[in-house]
């Protein structure tokens, strides 16, 4: 009997541990020879703990299973194995036909959930390396051509084009003695996002391979992944896939035998939003205070300890393996535009079904809120979607069939960032949440520039007097008009994104949903 039980930190979250003991005590019980996997989350969060069953149809899914549910499941998962299909009512059927899963375009997530994520076997065996090995036997020229063609951006949420970026390290010298570096920002700190974890998690080698590409790709010798430490489970994770993949060859001293050395570290945040900025991040790497650096110079030319340096997030660095396992061709293929490839969306907040969707571009948030995700969980109508973190832009309903594109949300002056969906029903306060986004800036701004620091401070001031003032025309208006100039002031004279990006949640609630204003 072969079972798969999700080590996943969202499947950890609610008792997947206590689960998978409840079935090897039942497997004791019965006499029955088990072999439970502890593979990474499908990313269908609402059916978690999700419990798989292999039969001659393929994965049978059960979920979500209480450690509890498991003594009656036995029997069930017991015939499944044997090809009976059972009536138990947490049977959810044969896991790839499950619409959330079958309708996905899952190219960067397409093992995750499928393997055990950090065995070596299981990743060459659903086609892991394909890509370095590609990238091995070409220069670093037709590396950057086959990632520039396939039109990956920026993952982290600035979608610039992988393939430049790339380009100007590969073309920057380094100190003479010095190295080039390849950095993973992985301090996924946006809410409602968790695809970098779950990838970490879930298939780290896929990561390792996308960075060794890189640096075959710029010259580089040395790498870090700089993961936040409220992820301990993919620190722990990473840290063992990075000391396997080391000892087998595929990084270290001698890439993959060209003869190329490619060294990874893993290194922890302390908790600082403002770190996943990547001067901040560098400057953190360094093992200084996470301090905004200001650009230029770019980091492409003086990055990490001064030297060029690549810095991706994860899901970027993830595409790559497919990118040159298949070609840049493969890839462009799916999106629409310019925004090519897929994006895998993360669906939190007030929604029925939770989880990951990864489609290609040009898809509509209407499709990813009712098709995928259900509606609410609370059962009252969706008021407002927060798009790419808490410096996104609330979306309001009339805005929900624009392709989710880079260009189409930016001509709505929206961002689709890294993905991540924050949904609200109609008892949300805007106002409240506009405030809310003008003190999470006060409280992680690294205070470095007066318009973020400053400005977040006096903009949580001059909200509470537009609510307080809600029925005194005069004064909330005047309060409206300095709130408006406030942020113009932020968007132009922050250092970052942090201060410069936290007026688009603020303006579009206020401009979307004037009345929770008292306008
Ligand atoms: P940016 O547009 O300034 O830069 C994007 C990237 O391109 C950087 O790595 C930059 O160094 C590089 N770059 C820019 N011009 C270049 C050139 N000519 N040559 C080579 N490289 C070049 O954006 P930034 O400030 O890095 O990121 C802002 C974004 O971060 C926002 O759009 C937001 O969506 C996202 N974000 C993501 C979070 C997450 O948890 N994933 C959290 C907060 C914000």
């Amino acid at each position: 009997l072969t079972l798969y039980v999700p080590r996943d930190s969202a499947a950890l979250a609610v008792g997947a541990d206590a689960v998978a003991d409840a079935l090897h005590a039942a497997a004791l019980a019965h006499g029955a020879a088990l072999q439970l996997v502890r593979n990474g989350s499908r990313g269908l969060l609402w059916l978690e703990t999700l419990v798989e069953v292999a039969t001659p149809q393929g994965r049978v899914a059960y979920g979500p299973v209480a450690p509890d549910d498991v003594p009656a499941l036995w029997p069930a998962l017991v015939a499944e194995a044997d090809g009976t299909p059972s009536a138990h009512p947490l049977r959810q059927g044969v896991t790839d036909q499950i619409p959330y899963l079958a309708l996905q375009e899952r190219l960067t997530f397409r093992r995750v959930g499928i393997t055990d994520p950090l065995s070596l076997d299981d990743y060459a065996a659903h086609g892991g390396w394909a890509g370095l090995q590609a990238a091995v036997g070409m220069d670093s020229a037709a590396i950057l051509h086959e990632v520039t063609h396939s039109g990956l951006r920026g993952r982290g949420g600035a979608a610039f084009p992988a393939g430049i970026k790339w380009k100007t390290v590969a073309h920057a010298v380094a100190t003479p003695g010095a190295t080039k570096y390849v950095v993973c920002n992985a301090d996924e700190g946006d809410s409602g996002t968790f695809a970098d974890r779950m990838l970490m998690e879930g298939d780290p080698y896929l990561l390792i391979e996308g960075m060794a590409i890189a640096a075959l790709a710029v010259g580089a010798t040395e790498g870090y992944v700089y993961i936040r430490s409220e992820y301990p489970h993919a620190v722990a994770t990473l840290t063992e896939a990075v000391a396997r993949a080391t000892a087998a060859g595929w990084i270290g001293d001698d890439v993959c035998r060209s003869g190329r050395a490619f060294h990874l570290h893993v290194r922890m945040g302390a908790g600082s939003y403002v770190c996943g900025e990547e001067t901040a991040m560098l400057e953190s790497l360094e093992g200084k205070r996470g301090i905004v650096r200001a650009k230029p110079p770019l980091p492409a030319l003086e990055g990490l300890f001064g030297q060029p340096t690549v810095i991706n997030n994860v899901l970027t660095f993830a595409a790559v393996p497919t990118i040159l396992a298949q070609g840049g061709a493969f890839y462009r293929n799916y999106g629409v535009g310019r925004s090519h490839g897929t994006l895998p969306f993360q669906l939190a907040g007030n929604i029925r079904r939770g989880g990951l969707v990864e489609k290609a571009f040009g898809l509509t948030l209407r499709e990813l809120l009712y098709g995928f995700g259900g509606g609410t969980a609370s059962g009252r109508p969706v008021k407002a979607v927060q798009v790419g973190g808490p410096l996104g832009t609330y979306v309001p309903e009339s805005q929900w069939d624009v392709p989710l594109d880079y260009e189409a949300y930016a001509a709505i002056g929206a961002v689709v960032g890294h993905g991540g969906l924050v949904v609200h029903d109609d008892t949300a306060d805007m106002a409240g949440l506009a405030r809310y986004a003008m003190e999470f800036c006060a409280l992680e701004s690294c205070g470095k520039c007066t318009p973020c620091r400053i400005g977040s401070t006096r903009g949580v001031e001059v909200i509470d007097r537009i609510t307080l003032n809600r029925h005194q025309p005069v004064v909330r208006d005047q309060q409206v008009t300095l709130l408006r100039d406030l942020c113009e002031t932020m968007v132009g004279g922050s250092l970052c994104a942090m201060g410069g990006m936290t007026p688009f949640p603020v303006l579009s609630a206020l401009n979307h949903y004037p009345a929770d204003f008292g306008l």
